[in-house]
């Protein structure tokens, strides 16, 4: 190890260990576990409303567990704890806000203090660097909310990074962005993640975009969660226990369908349609 501040390839950042949530008298997560090691690109896979965001803001300590916990640098949470990385879901930028890219950055650097910060050159040069290492140079003087999705999302990305987290979390970032945006911004996340040996929870509704790129998989389907590489994963047994009814997975070129069918429906489409009619994406 060269220096003692880094954080070894492969330690422990995060542990969630049998965490349920109940909500609404509902079980959203029921023991979910899992860990992620640094320098990890980990994608948290899951259709709408399958608690991608509940458990982000379980890690988060902005929800607490009715079940299990969460330990971030191998103790349990505490104030003391290195800040987590957060890109939330929703986001509103108004295009009107008279705020830039690059203030929209530097804000990253003031964690939970309010108020006017008094520019130095110091914080100049980090919100420079950190603009740099996004390739958010050339539109970090234009107002936030007129920038395109994946404009956006690089700035909210170089906010959360500017305060040096162990751990980013980003909510859907690719949600909204077309094809391209989202394949630019899944290499920039993924390059982030090895160069600055920091771990990284990506979630999406569609692994696909991820697949180059994720070390680990979490699927979260039924309340519960499957993790490991996406090979082991990424299995009809696997998901279907998942899920509780059968599924299957296929492969179409070179993307991955999750399509479910149960025996029941398989039969009385042999008996009376297509098979098409008995599938439905996941
Ligand atoms: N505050 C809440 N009260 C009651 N139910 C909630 C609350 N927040 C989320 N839920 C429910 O929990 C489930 C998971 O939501 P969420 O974590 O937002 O899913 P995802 O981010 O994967 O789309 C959904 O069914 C949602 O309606
Ligand atoms: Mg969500």
């Amino acid at each position: 190890m060269s220096s003692g501040s880094l954080t070894p390839r492969g330690a422990e950042v995060l542990a969630v260990e049998g965490v349920g949530v109940r909500l609404a008298g509902r079980d959203v997560l029921r023991d979910v576990r899992f860990t992620i090691r640094a320098g990890e690109l980990t994608g948290l896979i899951g259709a709408n409303g399958a608690g991608k965001t509940t458990l982000f803001r379980v890690i988060l300590g902005l929800q607490g567990p009715t079940a299990g916990g969460v330990r971030v640098g191998g103790g349990a949470r505490s104030r003391r704890d290195p800040p987590i990385g957060y890109v939330p879901q929703k986001f509103l930028l108004d295009p009107d806000m008279p705020l830039r890219g690059r203030d929209l950055v530097g804000l990253g650097l003031d964690g939970h203090r309010l108020g006017i910060t008094r520019p130095s050159r110091r914080r100049r040069e980090l919100v420079e660097a950190m603009l740099g290492a996004v390739d958010a140079r050339r539109f970090a003087d234009a107002r936030v909310g007129q920038l395109s999705g994946g404009e956006q999302q690089r700035i909210l990305i170089a906010h959360a990074l500017i305060s040096q987290p162990k751990l980013l979390l980003l909510d859907e970032p690719l949600a909204n962005l077309d094809l391209r945006s989202a394949q630019e911004v899944v290499t920039l996340l993924s390059g982030i993640a090895r160069e600055r040996k920091i771990s990284i929870l990506i979630s999406a509704h569609d692994m696909n975009p991820l697949l180059s790129v994720m070390d680990r998989i979490v699927y979260l389907a039924g309340g519960h969660a499957a993790s490991g590489s996406t090979d082991e994963v990424v299995r009809s047994d696997v998901l279907s226990e998942l899920y509780g009814h059968h599924v299957d997975v296929l492969r179409v070129h070179g993307r991955v369908l999750v399509v479910a069918g149960t025996g029941d429906d398989l039969q009385a489409a042999r008996e009376h349609a297509s098979p098409a009619s008995a599938i439905e994406i996941v």
